[in-house]
């Protein structure tokens, strides 16, 4: 089938453009061109998102849908000039009014419903006017932490970076804190294959439990060998020195936070088929990436997270 990529170029659209070409369809993607080109063999429309669709995407007629970009202002508008068979929508368990701090019975939890230009107020409403347009024709995957070669927020990258580099390591006395994540091939080769048969919200992100953050990081340090030895800090040290909970020490959360945030029923993914690979092949392939390709510049208005050197310093002297 003809299958738009709305986004493609980056990271997750990166990887539904390679699912959706493995699957066998005519794959096109439509961005700016500003974060690079898709591969051989696939369409590239240009235009902005906010702009009225290029006359040759609608006379393309895409069948599927896939939009993994971030713009969403005239979403509805597209969609209805799109008329597809399908449309699957990348949302975030941010679109969930009371996530976090969570937990997340399922999918029916109230989502935002203001206009905030917000994160999270912008997903849901792109939700609304989608799901209102398209109706059993739009499925919103409401990810979680999306991981994989290709990450341009580096969270996980942070992390192998700074164990291959071995030596004393802060970490979080958090290191039996349950996370889950969704690795971005996973997502990407699911949302082809959901896209059009099936609707509704689904919470996309990995089984609760599937990992600790101790277990993660010790699969980084067998991933990267060295010598890398864990420095426990009691999460009263950490905040007291001003270390910031997910941007300086990504992925971890204060233990009141982490308790609920992390409990995310994902029971009509696994039922939808969402695959949930071993994270170690997350991990490796990850680490594999970065060995053959420069570190990716922070998107536009963000930093990439990171414990700076001073407070790692400050806290392994303490
Ligand atoms: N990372 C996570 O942990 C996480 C968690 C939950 C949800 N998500 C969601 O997952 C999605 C992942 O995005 P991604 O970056 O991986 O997707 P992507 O499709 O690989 O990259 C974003 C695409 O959007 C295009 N784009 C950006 N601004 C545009 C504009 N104004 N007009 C047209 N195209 C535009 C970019 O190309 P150009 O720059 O060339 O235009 C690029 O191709 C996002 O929707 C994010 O909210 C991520």
């Amino acid at each position: 089938m003809r299958l738009l990529v709305l986004g493609g170029t980056h990271f997750l659209g990166r990887h539904v453009v390679d699912a959706a070409r493995a699957a066998g369809h005519d794959v096109a993607t439509l961005t700016r061109g500003v974060s690079g080109e898709p591969p051989d063999g696939v369409r590239a429309f240009h235009a902005d998102r906010d702009d009225p669709l290029p006359a040759e995407v609608l006379a393309w007629a895409p069948e599927l849908v896939v939009d993994t970009s971030c713009q969403t202002r005239a979403a509805a508008e597209h969609a209805t000039a799109l008329d597809p068979a399908g449309y699957a929508f990348v949302s975030s368990l941010n679109a969930y009014r009371g996530w976090p701090p969570g937990p997340l019975r399922g999918e029916d939890e109230p989502t935002w419903d203001t206009d905030d230009d917000e994160y999270g107020p912008v997903k849901a409403h792109a939700e609304r006017v989608l799901g209102g347009a398209l109706r059993d024709r739009f499925l919103t995957a409401r990810a979680g932490l999306v991981v994989g070669p290709f990450d341009p927020l580096h969270r996980l990258g942070w992390w192998l970076d700074r164990i291959a580099a071995g030596g004393p390591v802060v970490v979080p006395d958090a290191l039996d804190q349950p996370i889950a994540l969704v690795d971005a091939r996973d997502l990407a080769g699911w949302l082809v294959q959901v896209c059009g048969q099936r609707s509704g919200a689904v919470n996309a992100t990995g089984p609760a439990g599937m990992t600790t953050l101790g277990g993660l990081l010790d699969t980084c340090r067998e991933v990267t060998g060295g010598d890398a030895e864990w420095v426990v800090v009691p999460e009263a040290d950490l905040l007291a020195a001003g270390v910031q909970p997910w941007q300086h020490l990504p992925l971890w959360l204060p233990a009141d936070v982490a308790r609920t945030a992390w409990d995310v029923d994902t029971g009509r993914a696994r039922e939808l088929g969402l695959p949930s690979r071993p994270v170690r092949d997350s991990v490796a392939d990850t680490w594999v990436w970065m060995q053959t390709h420069p570190r990716p510049e922070p998107p536009p208005g963000r930093t990439l997270p990171g414990l700076p050197a001073d407070l790692e310093e400050t806290l392994l002297r303490t």
